[in-house]
């Protein structure tokens, strides 16, 4: 009752934010995204009767009560559909930066999803796993298919789960994650969308993104990186005007935010495309064509408050792996 599973986070091109159910995590709108291959997490979980309470460690170190929570509580979901009874030990090991806007709770819990249904004996379909997924942590679901990724907002809990939407090979685009600060938000994700209801601007997102997802769509389909591009800006100020405007605010970005921001408009202005997606934290993907990601990365590294840089191509579904971390 030990497998091992690796999952991809996914940055959002069309973001999640706000729910319409907060227990089971029901968006308020559909979002699209792109599961990114670099910044993966890897999950071991063995279910057995040595263990006399569920532990989960990150790497080495046991994690804090709280997140610890969390996944004791998904893995109780696991438990009660598989009928098993008993404790588990999971450990899970990042190759990126936890908790700072990162997607880490996406790669996370899918990881968990996976590795753990297959401990306990499950063999769920990729829906059944986006929909377990998805309880965990929103954005999970769509850490669960391949490439580039579609959650359809649904009505329940059966309709809303992730689907992909186009495989790796259909576009050959990159993701440049600047890194401009590694430590832990201190704001979370799930505190986010419920103080996202106090913003007078989160009713008019919410109408703009039901509007912004069907010509996301078109620009997938006429591969226009152009359109792609500047909607995907569109949907992260949106999103961060909502945060910003929430009761209490919420303020993700610092100066190297800003100054990646700056950049991204001057590549444009020299002719080089490349558009900003931020998520809930200070760092910045930068999405560009596969041909410019090298010029790119260059130019990125050079700006003060800039510590590094991760390239993502998409990333394949969530696996089985045979390497165990324990
Ligand atoms: C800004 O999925 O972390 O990254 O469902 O409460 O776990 P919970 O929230 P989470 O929210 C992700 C928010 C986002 C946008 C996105 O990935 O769509």
């Amino acid at each position: 009752m030990k497998k091992t599973a690796i999952a991809p986070a996914n940055i959002a091109f069309i973001k999640y934010w706000g729910k319409k159910d907060e227990e089971l995590r029901l968006p308020e709108t559909g979002s699209i995204s792109m599961s990114l291959d670099h910044c993966l997490t890897t999950t071991t979980v063995e279910f057995d009767k040595q263990y006399s309470h569920d532990l989960f460690y990150y790497g080495l170190e046991l994690a804090p009560p709280q997140e610890s929570a969390r996944v004791f509580e998904h893995l109780d979901r696991i438990r009660d559909r598989a009928s098993v009874a008993h404790y588990a030990k999971v450990v899970t090991q990042n190759s990126f930066p936890k908790g700072s806007g990162n997607a880490s709770s996406a790669s996370g819990f899918a990881a968990l999803t996976v590795a753990a249904a297959a401990a306990a004996g499950l063999s769920l379909s990729e829906k059944e796993l986006s929909i377990l997924a998805r309880i965990g942590s929103g954005s999970a679901c769509r850490s669960i298919p391949e490439g580039f990724v579609e959650w359809i907002e649904g009505n329940d809990s059966e309709t809303s789960y992730a689907r992909c939407l186009y495989p790796c090979s259909y576009w050959d685009l990159t993701d440049v994650l600047v890194i401009v600060d590694s430590s832990c938000k201190k704001v979370g994700s799930s505190q986010g969308h419920t103080a996202s209801k106090q913003s007078i601007f989160h009713a008019p997102r919410i109408h703009e993104v039901r509007k912004l997802l069907p010509q996301m769509k078109n620009a997938f389909e006429k591969k226009d990186f152009r359109q792609l591009g500047e909607l995907i800006e569109k949907d992260t100020i949106y999103m961060h005007a909502v945060m910003m405007s929430s009761t209490p605010p919420i303020y993700y970005w610092n100066a190297g935010t800003m100054a990646v921001i700056q950049a991204v408009c001057d590549l444009r202005e020299e002719g080089t495309l490349a558009y900003f997606s931020i998520d809930a934290g200070p760092n910045v993907h930068v999405i560009c064509e596969g041909k410019n990601a090298h010029s790119i990365d260059q130019k990125l590294k050079t700006i003060s408050g800039v510590y590094s840089t991760i390239i993502n191509k998409p990333a394949e579904r969530a696996h089985i792996v045979n390497n165990h971390l324990f």
